[in-house]
């Protein structure tokens, strides 16, 4: 028999990133597809999907299947899972048969959510499935080190969670989620602009706002740019001029509540891990790390270094890699295999 295939996926609310064990990163788009409501035939997946949220008839239905972290819709992420290894490489369900896949997914999921992601995988063709958390991948993707008897915290900032954990001697020794980060922002923001300003923004343009204007820094310039929306009241197209003042209102409550997130697991950790990290500092992951500001905005409250990883958007695909060879064996450290 042909030697199996290692899959590793990263299906996040935002990003969906496929890895194929000696080919890397094979897709690195949108969670999104787009469905024909009559045909149910495919029109699009990844970037083109996402491209038409909120800008098409009728006729065609755009999908996220994922929901804060976890699937809400089963049926289209098998659909958007199949239809990019098959559009991809080419991989049909009879390659996918032999096939080892890891799939990742937040720390706190419950026993449900985590049995759905086993389905979607044996849906798919796929027997050997393993599930692992997103910050163990997440940090051995960033290239740490957690296989030493040392505390590593690992934030992780994504579309629909905020992980936080304390990793040590290869697994998870604490961790807490909670479903609020990015896409929190772009909904808090859109609702905020058409309560004050009458006029409602799509989601697109609320990302577009928040990754053009948000600020973390305590000496930010104020800057203010003009989106195209929708007056609510007489129905017509009007741009709406936002400020980095307007969009910090809901950035800064939320990243507060990371920091509450932060501080509830450093209370909770024993005193020996909590002095590693206090002294190697916390590492910073996944599309939420890339405000500006944010390593300022945490350590000066947590009093802890903050620093982003080299890659925190690719890190959790890149680190199935590794959990692919150690398949979940705390004493198997797959960095240096
Ligand atoms: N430069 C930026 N500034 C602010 N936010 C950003 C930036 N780039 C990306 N983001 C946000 O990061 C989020 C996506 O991050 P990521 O890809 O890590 O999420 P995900 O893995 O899909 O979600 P999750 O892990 O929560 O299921 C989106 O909300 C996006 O708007
Ligand atoms: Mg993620």
């Amino acid at each position: 028999m042909a030697d199996k295939l290692g899959l590793g996926i990263d299906l996040g609310t935002a990003n969906l990133l496929v890895f194929l064990e000696k080919k890397g990163i094979i897709f690195n788009q949108p969670s999104v597809i787009a469905f024909d409501r009559e045909s149910g035939q495919i029109v699009a997946a990844g970037k083109a999907a996402h491209n038409m949220l909120g800008k098409v008839h009728d006729k065609i239905s755009v999908i996220k299947p994922l929901k804060n972290g976890v699937i809400s819709d089963m049926k289209a992420a098998k659909e958007l899972l199949t239809y990019v290894l098959k559009e991809v490489e080419n991989l049909t369900e009879k390659d996918l048969t032999n096939t080892s896949c890891v799939m990742c997914c937040p720390s706190e999921v419950t026993r449900i959510e985590r049995d759905i992601i086993i389905d979607l995988a044996r849906h798919m063709g796929i027997s050997d499935v393993l599930i692992d958390e997103e910050i163990k991948a997440a940090a051995l993707g960033a290239n740490i080190d957690i296989f030493k008897s040392k505390g590593v915290m690992v934030v992780d900032i994504g579309g629909g969670t905020t992980d936080v954990g304390v990793l040590s001697f290869g697994d998870i020794v604490l961790s807490r989620t909670i479903r609020m980060a990015g896409t929190y922002i772009d909904t808090e923001l859109a609702k905020q602009i058409k309560q004050n300003e009458k006029v409602e923004i799509g989601e697109l343009t609320a990302e577009k706002c928040k990754i053009d204007l948000a600020d973390l820094r305590s000496d930010a310039a104020e800057k203010t740019n003009r989106y195209a929306g929708r007056d609510i009241v007489r129905g017509i197209p009007k741009w709406v001029d936002v400020s980095s003042k307007d969009v910090n209102k809901v950035v800064v409550p939320t990243y507060e509540e990371v920091v509450k997130l932060i501080s509830a697991v450093l209370k909770d950790t024993p005193p020996e891990l909590s002095a590693d990290i206090y002294q190697h500092g916390i590492h910073l992951t996944g599309g939420g790390s890339l405000i500006k500001g944010v390593e300022e905005f945490i350590s000066s409250r947590i009093k802890v270094p903050v620093s982003v990883v080299a890659n925190p958007l690719t890190c959790v695909a890149e680190g199935s890699k590794y959990l692919l060879k150690n398949r979940g064996d705390y004493l198997v450290n797959p960095l240096k295999l």
